[in-house]
């Protein structure tokens, strides 16, 4: 079988080396692919947006089943152009990616179906906002209603501070379009669980839970990423929890998305905090999540491909999708000043060990070697019978991802340990 995965970052990487694993898989193409990814897959110079040369390519090349993983080109209807051509493929239609291209949208349709989230209320006055904005209790939550690469979310300690970020997001336009609807939503707390679901519109099968650790700086502090680490399964993610889960959330989310006539196929993704009031959505992801992705899918004892291949189809309910009960640990090494100014262009060497491990997110190839060329650079997992051990594993072999100005955080996982430890 030939397989097309469009994307370029360490989420496609895991996907293709687990993929791979199918002895029937005879190619696999990654647009555009990356540095590291061209280990495991032919790269293609073709941008994951570029969704009319996407489908072209497929075509030409007769793709058997394509895997579109990131937001963009879901977002965009790379699933609609690729069935019009007759390539089955993973991933959400155009309407369904909805849930996560507009916040407003998933917000609305959380509300309609009764399906727990944070009180809400949606601008697109600002005047009206920024009014709302003085009375409403503080900490608040501001969102940019479009797709923002993860920074459009505020979360503000005062009014004041609402206000300065309602005018960068609608007057100064700060993401651009995303920004001319907002939302303002009650502050949450409690411990965020990600739980990534395959679905094919009528049954869901949750993945293993994950923890992602989304700030730059140790203990949490520093501005958010694109995801600094995570382990996996997340200790707070209880069997209760995960039943509490699939009744009030899962199961009314895919049935809400039917009843709306935007079926919901591949793979969903829940960020959800555990509140004192019970789970409740942070947010919609209509992927698979980075760097979830490069926990959750070394634990999958079932074929990804078959798997993927049942949501296309509609006969996950028959598909047996099952998960190691052991621990994984990933470890992302970043370029010094990721998530704002930082240099890129630097060598990168891996030890075989480490290489092994390690899938790549942003590294070229030139000439033979590898050079850094993005914020997040790799990501080193290690998988053990136990959550201290896939820790200390995971560190140890990312001790051999070396490159000028490289940059961890030594604490992924310090909160699942405690909460293990009650
Ligand atoms: P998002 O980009 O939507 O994942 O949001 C980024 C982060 O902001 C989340 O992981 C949460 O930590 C935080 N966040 C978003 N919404 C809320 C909320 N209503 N209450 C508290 N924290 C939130
Ligand atoms: N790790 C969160 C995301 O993929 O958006």
């Amino acid at each position: 079988m030939k397989l097309m995965v469009v994307g370029g970052g360490g989420r496609e990487h895991a996907i293709i080396k687990k993929l791979k694993e199918n002895p029937a898989v005879e190619q696999i193409y990654a647009l555009p692919g990356n540095g590291g990814i061209a280990a495991d897959a032919v790269c293609v110079d073709i941008a994951a947006s570029d969704i009319s040369r996407i489908a072209d390519f497929a075509a030409e090349q007769g793709i058997d089943y394509a895997v579109v993983a990131p937001d963009d080109p879901l977002a965009l209807g790379a699933v609609d152009a690729l069935e019009a051509r007759g390539i089955p493929c993973f991933g959400p239609r155009k309407n369904a990616a909805i849930i996560e291209g507009s916040k407003v949208f998933a917000k609305n349709l959380m509300h309609k179906y009764g399906i727990p989230t944070a009180r809400y209320a949606v601008f697109d006055d600002m005047g009206e906002a920024l009014a709302y904005a003085g009375t409403a209790p503080v900490p608040m939550v501001i969102k940019a209603d479009g797709l923002a690469l993860g920074k459009g979310v505020l979360i503000a300690s005062t009014r004041q501070e609402a206000q300065e970020a309602i005018r960068g997001m609608m007057e100064e336009k700060k993401f651009g379009h995303s920004g001319d609807r907002i939302v303002i939503e009650e502050f949450l707390t409690g411990p965020e669980v990600s739980v990534l679901a395959f679905t094919d519109g009528k049954t869901v099968k949750p993945m293993v839970s994950s923890m992602d650790h989304k700030r730059a700086g140790d203990g949490d502090t520093g501005l958010n990423t694109g995801g600094m680490g995570t382990v996996a399964p997340n200790p707070y993610y209880t069997a209760e929890v995960a039943q509490q889960c699939m009744e009030q959330i899962f199961l009314p989310t895919i049935r809400a998305m039917n009843a709306e006539g935007r079926t919901f196929r591949g793979c969903l993704y829940f960020g959800l905090m555990l509140t004192e009031g019970g789970p409740k959505v942070i947010e919609y992801n209509c992927r698979f999540g980075d760097p979830e992705t490069q926990v959750v899918l070394p634990l999958l004892e079932s074929d990804l491909l078959t798997v993927m291949q049942a949501t296309t189809y509609g006969t996950l309910a028959e598909q047996p999708v099952h998960f190691s009960s052991r621990y994984a640990c990933c470890v992302v090494t970043a370029s010094r000043g990721y998530p704002q100014h930082y240099e890129k262009g630097f060598p990168l060497t891996m030890t075989q060990e480490a290489a092994a491990h390690t899938y790549i997110a942003g590294a070229k190839l030139e000439n033979g070697r590898l050079l850094t060329s993005g914020g997040r650079v790799a990501g080193t997992t290690a998988v053990a019978d136990t959550l201290p051990d896939a820790i200390r594993e995971a560190y140890r072999l990312a001790e051999g991802v070396q490159f000028e100005n490289a940059y961890r955080r030594s604490d992924i996982g310090r909160r699942a340990l405690q909460a293990l430890e009650g």
